[in-house]
C-alpha cells in the first residue's frame, strides 16, 4: 500500500482525503504521526501556489510522497474573498463559527450570494514528480447557518439543487460533490497514470 503524508494538521481534511484515496490503495497519514510538527507558511496568492508550497515542504521533511489541499470559499459579491485567506478570515483569532458569522455580516444586503468552494490538491514525490488537480463546487451563501456536519464554512454553503447546506449532508454526499471530492477524483486519474509508469 502506498503511504502519503498529508501536509496539514486538519483532521477534517485527513478524514475526507483518506475516505477517497483509500479506494486507490493509498493510505494517508498525518505529519503528527511521523513527529513532524511544522506549519508551512502560506505565502502564495493562489490556491495552486500554496498547495505546492505545503506539499513540497512536507515531502522534503519526510522523504515520503506528500499531499496537500489548499482550499477556500470564493464569494462573488466580495470580489472572491475570503478565497486563499479563508482559514485566516477576520484575523487569526476567530474560530470556524466566528469566521462564518463574519462572512454573514459582510454579506448583509449583498447580492448575488453566489459563491464557490475551490480545492487544489498537489502531491510531491521524492523523485521530483508533481501531480496537481483543481476542483470547484458552486453554491450560494445561506442567510443563516444550518446543519451540524462538516467543518469550516459548511453550515452556510447552500447547494440550491439539494436545498441543503454542506453541513446538512452526510460525509458521502458531501464528498460526492464537493470541491475536494472533485479535485481528488481528477487527482486519482493522474495518480493511476503515474503509478502505472512506475510499475
Ligand atoms: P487551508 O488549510 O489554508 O487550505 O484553509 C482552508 C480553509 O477554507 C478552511 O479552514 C475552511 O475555512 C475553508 N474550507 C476549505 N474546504 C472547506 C470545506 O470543505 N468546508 C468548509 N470550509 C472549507
Amino acid at each position: 500500500m502506498e503511504k502519503f503524508v498529508l501536509a496539514s494538521h486538519n483532521k477534517n481534511k485527513l478524514r475526507e482525503m483518506s475516505a477517497i484515496l483509500s479506494q486507490l490503495g493509498v493510505e494517508v497519514v498525518s505529519p503528527d504521526s511521523l513527529g513532524i510538527d511544522v506549519d508551512v507558511e502560506e505565502t502564495g496568492t493562489t490556491f495552486e501556489e500554496n498547495s505546492l508550497l505545503k506539499a513540497r515542504a512536507i515531502m522534503e521533511l519526510s522523504g515520503m510522497p506528500a499531499i496537500a489541499d489548499d482550499s477556500g470559499l470564493c464569494v462573488d459579491a466580495l470580489n472572491g474573498a475570503p478565497g486563499v485567506y479563508s482559514a485566516r478570515y477576520g484575523g487569526g483569532d476567530l474560530d470556524d463559527m466566528g469566521r462564518t458569522r463574519l462572512l454573514l455580516e459582510n454579506m448583509r444586503g449583498q447580492s448575488p450570494r453566489t459563491c464557490r468552494f475551490v480545492s487544489v490538491i498537489t502531491c510531491c514525490f521524492p523523485d521530483g514528480t508533481v501531480l496537481s488537480a483543481r476542483g470547484e463546487c458552486e453554491g450560494t451563501v445561506a442567510f443563516a447557518p444550518m446543519g451540524e456536519g462538516g467543518f469550516g464554512y459548511d453550515p452556510v454553503f447552500f447547494v440550491p439543487e439539494l436545498k441543503k447546506t454542506f453541513a446538512q449532508l452526510t460525509a458521502e454526499e458531501k464528498n460526492a460533490r464537493s470541491h475536494r471530492g472533485r479535485a481528488l477524483t481528477l487527482f486519482r486519474t493522474k495518480l493511476e497514470d503515474y503509478l502505472k509508469t512506475k510499475a
